[in-house]
Protein backbone atom coordinates (compact mmCIF):
# COMPACT_ATOMS: atom_id res chain seq x y z
CA UNK A 1 0.00 0.00 0.00
CA UNK A 2 1.18 3.44 -1.28
CA UNK A 3 0.23 6.74 0.54
CA UNK A 4 0.89 10.04 -0.65
CA UNK A 5 1.43 13.47 2.15
CA UNK A 6 1.66 16.27 0.25
CA UNK A 7 3.19 19.60 2.71
CA UNK A 8 1.69 22.54 3.76
CA UNK A 9 -0.49 23.52 0.78
CA UNK A 10 0.57 27.56 0.65
CA UNK A 11 -2.05 29.97 -1.06
CA UNK A 12 -3.59 29.62 -4.93
CA UNK A 13 -0.03 28.92 -6.54
CA UNK A 14 0.02 26.09 -3.96
CA UNK A 15 -3.29 24.70 -4.63
CA UNK A 16 -2.86 24.92 -8.61
CA UNK A 17 0.64 22.75 -8.44
CA UNK A 18 -1.29 20.12 -6.50
CA UNK A 19 -4.35 20.14 -8.73
CA UNK A 20 -2.13 20.32 -12.17
CA UNK A 21 0.00 17.00 -10.51
CA UNK A 22 -1.56 15.05 -8.40
CA UNK A 23 -3.41 13.10 -11.04
CA UNK A 24 -0.19 11.88 -12.61
CA UNK A 25 1.84 11.86 -9.30
CA UNK A 26 -1.51 9.30 -8.20
CA UNK A 27 -1.16 7.11 -11.11
CA UNK A 28 2.85 6.79 -11.05
CA UNK A 29 3.72 6.04 -7.62
CA UNK A 30 0.50 3.88 -7.50
CA UNK A 31 -1.04 5.85 -4.34
CA UNK A 32 -3.54 3.96 -2.81
CA UNK A 33 -4.17 7.18 -0.28
CA UNK A 34 -3.41 10.84 -0.35
CA UNK A 35 -3.13 13.01 2.79
CA UNK A 36 -2.42 16.70 2.44
CA UNK A 37 -1.70 19.78 4.92
CA UNK A 38 -3.92 22.14 4.17
CA UNK A 39 -3.62 24.90 7.29
CA UNK A 40 -2.11 27.74 4.88
CA UNK A 41 -4.51 26.69 1.83
CA UNK A 42 -6.79 30.02 2.20
CA UNK A 43 -4.41 33.02 1.47
CA UNK A 44 -1.71 31.90 3.88
CA UNK A 45 -3.61 31.04 6.58
CA UNK A 46 -6.40 28.54 7.53
CA UNK A 47 -9.10 26.76 5.55
CA UNK A 48 -12.58 27.67 3.69
CA UNK A 49 -15.18 25.11 2.97
CA UNK A 50 -15.36 26.15 -0.64
CA UNK A 51 -11.27 24.98 -0.92
CA UNK A 52 -11.94 21.28 1.48
CA UNK A 53 -14.60 20.46 -1.29
CA UNK A 54 -12.34 21.31 -4.13
CA UNK A 55 -9.31 19.18 -2.29
CA UNK A 56 -11.57 16.04 -1.93
CA UNK A 57 -12.71 16.44 -5.32
CA UNK A 58 -9.40 16.79 -6.55
CA UNK A 59 -8.60 13.23 -4.71
CA UNK A 60 -7.55 13.86 -1.70
CA UNK A 61 -8.77 11.51 0.90
CA UNK A 62 -7.84 13.52 4.35
CA UNK A 63 -6.78 16.99 5.18
CA UNK A 64 -4.59 17.47 7.87
CA UNK A 65 -3.79 21.09 9.45
CA UNK A 66 -2.12 22.92 12.34
CA UNK A 67 -1.59 26.37 14.25
CA UNK A 68 -3.56 27.93 11.39
CA UNK A 69 -6.33 25.35 11.98
CA UNK A 70 -9.16 28.20 12.36
CA UNK A 71 -7.59 31.05 11.30
CA UNK A 72 -10.52 31.50 8.99
CA UNK A 73 -13.52 31.60 10.95
CA UNK A 74 -15.89 30.17 9.18
CA UNK A 75 -14.70 26.85 8.73
CA UNK A 76 -15.63 26.68 12.30
CA UNK A 77 -19.36 26.52 11.06
CA UNK A 78 -18.61 23.94 8.29
CA UNK A 79 -16.84 20.96 10.55
CA UNK A 80 -19.80 18.77 10.84
CA UNK A 81 -19.30 18.12 6.88
CA UNK A 82 -15.86 18.30 6.98
CA UNK A 83 -15.64 14.55 7.94
CA UNK A 84 -12.01 13.99 5.94
CA UNK A 85 -10.52 17.37 7.96
CA UNK A 86 -8.20 16.86 10.73
CA UNK A 87 -7.16 19.13 13.12
CA UNK A 88 -4.14 18.64 15.71
CA UNK A 89 -5.37 16.42 18.57
CA UNK A 90 -3.50 18.62 21.17
CA UNK A 91 -5.00 22.23 19.69
CA UNK A 92 -5.92 24.72 22.40
CA UNK A 93 -9.10 25.10 21.93
CA UNK A 94 -9.87 21.34 20.95
CA UNK A 95 -12.57 21.95 18.05
CA UNK A 96 -12.65 19.30 15.55
CA UNK A 97 -11.37 15.40 15.39
CA UNK A 98 -7.64 14.91 16.41
CA UNK A 99 -7.34 11.71 14.75
CA UNK A 100 -9.48 9.65 12.17
CA UNK A 101 -10.09 6.00 11.50
CA UNK A 102 -10.22 4.49 7.34
CA UNK A 103 -10.56 1.54 5.75
CA UNK A 104 -7.40 1.13 2.98
CA UNK A 105 -6.81 -2.09 0.76
CA UNK A 106 -8.37 -3.68 4.14
CA UNK A 107 -6.70 -2.55 7.01
CA UNK A 108 -7.12 0.68 9.81
CA UNK A 109 -4.98 3.74 9.22
CA UNK A 110 -5.67 5.96 11.83
CA UNK A 111 -4.54 9.77 10.35
CA UNK A 112 -3.23 12.00 13.12
CA UNK A 113 -2.79 15.92 13.34
CA UNK A 114 -0.30 16.92 16.37
CA UNK A 115 1.35 20.33 17.39
CA UNK A 116 4.80 20.63 18.60
CA UNK A 117 5.74 22.91 21.63
CA UNK A 118 9.10 23.75 21.03
CA UNK A 119 8.66 27.53 19.55
CA UNK A 120 4.57 27.15 18.76
CA UNK A 121 1.81 28.44 20.15
CA UNK A 122 0.82 26.75 23.43
CA UNK A 123 -1.15 23.64 22.95
CA UNK A 124 -3.72 21.72 25.38
CA UNK A 125 -1.22 19.05 26.34
CA UNK A 126 2.69 17.96 24.49
CA UNK A 127 2.48 16.04 21.64
CA UNK A 128 3.49 13.29 23.30
CA UNK A 129 1.15 12.76 25.88
CA UNK A 130 -1.72 13.28 23.06
CA UNK A 131 0.31 10.58 20.67
CA UNK A 132 -0.59 8.20 24.28
CA UNK A 133 -4.27 9.54 24.50
CA UNK A 134 -4.53 8.29 20.85
CA UNK A 135 -2.88 5.11 21.07
CA UNK A 136 -5.18 4.67 23.88
CA UNK A 137 -8.23 5.25 22.18
CA UNK A 138 -7.67 4.02 18.16
CA UNK A 139 -8.36 0.65 17.04
CA UNK A 140 -6.36 0.83 14.14
CA UNK A 141 -3.81 -1.39 12.24
CA UNK A 142 -1.43 1.72 11.50
CA UNK A 143 -0.81 5.01 12.26
CA UNK A 144 0.19 8.24 10.45
CA UNK A 145 1.66 11.21 11.82
CA UNK A 146 1.12 14.70 10.29
CA UNK A 147 3.40 16.38 13.43
CA UNK A 148 3.02 20.02 12.80
CA UNK A 149 5.60 21.50 14.55
CA UNK A 150 9.14 24.02 14.02
CA UNK A 151 11.87 22.17 16.39
CA UNK A 152 13.74 18.90 14.58
CA UNK A 153 14.79 17.83 17.43
CA UNK A 154 11.95 17.67 18.89
CA UNK A 155 10.21 15.72 15.55
CA UNK A 156 13.65 13.57 15.94
CA UNK A 157 12.56 12.87 19.69
CA UNK A 158 8.53 12.11 19.07
CA UNK A 159 9.60 9.60 16.19
CA UNK A 160 12.10 7.69 17.97
CA UNK A 161 9.87 7.81 21.14
CA UNK A 162 7.28 6.37 19.32
CA UNK A 163 9.14 4.48 16.33
CA UNK A 164 7.70 0.86 17.96
CA UNK A 165 4.36 2.18 18.09
CA UNK A 166 2.92 4.10 15.09
CA UNK A 167 3.89 3.53 11.01
CA UNK A 168 4.98 6.95 10.31
CA UNK A 169 5.80 10.27 10.86
CA UNK A 170 5.74 12.96 8.88
CA UNK A 171 6.97 17.27 10.01
CA UNK A 172 5.17 19.82 8.55
CA UNK A 173 5.29 23.89 9.25
CA UNK A 174 8.48 24.82 8.41
CA UNK A 175 7.92 24.44 4.68
CA UNK A 176 11.42 23.16 3.63
CA UNK A 177 11.73 20.29 2.91
CA UNK A 178 14.55 18.12 5.10
CA UNK A 179 16.74 15.40 3.24
CA UNK A 180 16.62 13.23 6.51
CA UNK A 181 13.53 10.68 5.30
CA UNK A 182 14.29 7.01 6.58
CA UNK A 183 13.27 4.23 8.79
CA UNK A 184 13.65 4.07 12.45
CA UNK A 185 12.61 0.77 12.62
CA UNK A 186 9.82 -0.36 11.35
CA UNK A 187 8.62 3.54 11.04
CA UNK A 188 9.00 6.08 8.11
CA UNK A 189 10.31 9.35 9.13
CA UNK A 190 10.98 13.04 7.70
CA UNK A 191 11.56 16.21 9.92
CA UNK A 192 9.57 18.35 7.23
CA UNK A 193 7.99 17.19 4.12
CA UNK A 194 8.03 21.04 2.55
CA UNK A 195 5.60 23.19 1.12
CA UNK A 196 3.55 23.24 -1.83
CA UNK A 197 3.98 27.06 -2.72
CA UNK A 198 5.59 29.78 -4.54
CA UNK A 199 9.10 28.95 -5.10
CA UNK A 200 10.69 32.41 -4.72
CA UNK A 201 8.88 33.36 -1.64
CA UNK A 202 9.65 33.40 1.79
CA UNK A 203 8.43 30.04 2.95
CA UNK A 204 5.11 31.12 0.47
CA UNK A 205 5.11 34.85 1.73
CA UNK A 206 6.35 37.97 -0.21
CA UNK A 207 9.24 38.80 -0.05
CA UNK A 208 9.24 42.40 -0.56
CA UNK A 209 6.35 42.11 2.34
CA UNK A 210 8.53 40.47 4.43
CA UNK A 211 11.53 42.75 3.93
CA UNK A 212 9.72 45.57 4.81
CA UNK A 213 8.25 44.27 7.73
CA UNK A 214 11.31 42.49 8.95
CA UNK A 215 14.42 44.67 8.29
CA UNK A 216 12.60 48.54 7.87
CA UNK A 217 10.92 47.55 10.59
CA UNK A 218 7.17 48.59 9.04
CA UNK A 219 3.63 47.61 9.95
CA UNK A 220 2.61 45.51 7.24
CA UNK A 221 -0.34 42.96 6.29
CA UNK A 222 0.38 39.92 5.14
CA UNK A 223 0.92 39.07 2.07
CA UNK A 224 0.89 35.68 -0.04
CA UNK A 225 3.78 35.54 -2.63
CA UNK A 226 2.63 35.06 -6.36
CA UNK A 227 4.42 32.93 -8.96
CA UNK A 228 5.72 29.68 -9.88
CA UNK A 229 5.33 27.07 -6.98
CA UNK A 230 7.48 23.98 -5.81
CA UNK A 231 5.52 21.04 -5.01
CA UNK A 232 6.67 19.02 -1.63
CA UNK A 233 5.74 15.49 -0.55
CA UNK A 234 6.63 11.90 -0.11
CA UNK A 235 5.70 8.69 -1.02
CA UNK A 236 5.73 5.89 1.94
CA UNK A 237 5.16 2.47 1.37
CA UNK A 238 3.02 -0.06 3.68
CA UNK A 239 3.65 -3.71 3.93
CA UNK A 240 -0.23 -4.34 4.92
CA UNK A 241 0.43 -7.92 5.88
CA UNK A 242 3.17 -6.92 8.41
CA UNK A 243 1.56 -3.58 8.92
CA UNK A 244 5.45 -1.81 8.69
CA UNK A 245 6.75 1.04 6.93
CA UNK A 246 8.99 -0.50 4.26
CA UNK A 247 10.02 2.82 2.18
CA UNK A 248 9.49 6.40 2.69
CA UNK A 249 10.99 8.67 -0.95
CA UNK A 250 10.82 12.58 -1.11
CA UNK A 251 9.00 13.80 -4.20
CA UNK A 252 9.81 17.38 -5.19
CA UNK A 253 8.85 19.20 -8.26
CA UNK A 254 10.46 23.03 -8.82
CA UNK A 255 9.70 25.31 -11.33
CA UNK A 256 12.97 25.17 -13.23
CA UNK A 257 11.98 21.38 -13.23
CA UNK A 258 8.64 21.79 -14.64
CA UNK A 259 8.38 20.88 -18.32
FE1 LIG B 1 1.96 26.00 10.56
Amino acid sequence: MNILFLGDIVGRDGRDIIFRYLPKIKEDEKIDFTIANAENSAHGKGITIKLYNQFIKAGIDALTLGNHSYSKKEIIDHLKECELLIAPYNFEPYIHQGFKIFDVCGIRLCVCNLLGEAFMMPSRMSPFAAMDEILDKACADIYFVDLHAEATAEKILFGQYFKDRITAVCGTHTHVQTADERLMGNMAYISDVGMNGVYDSVIGRDIEEMSRAHIMMEKTRYTIASGPAILSGVVINIDTAQKIATSIKRIQIRPTSVV
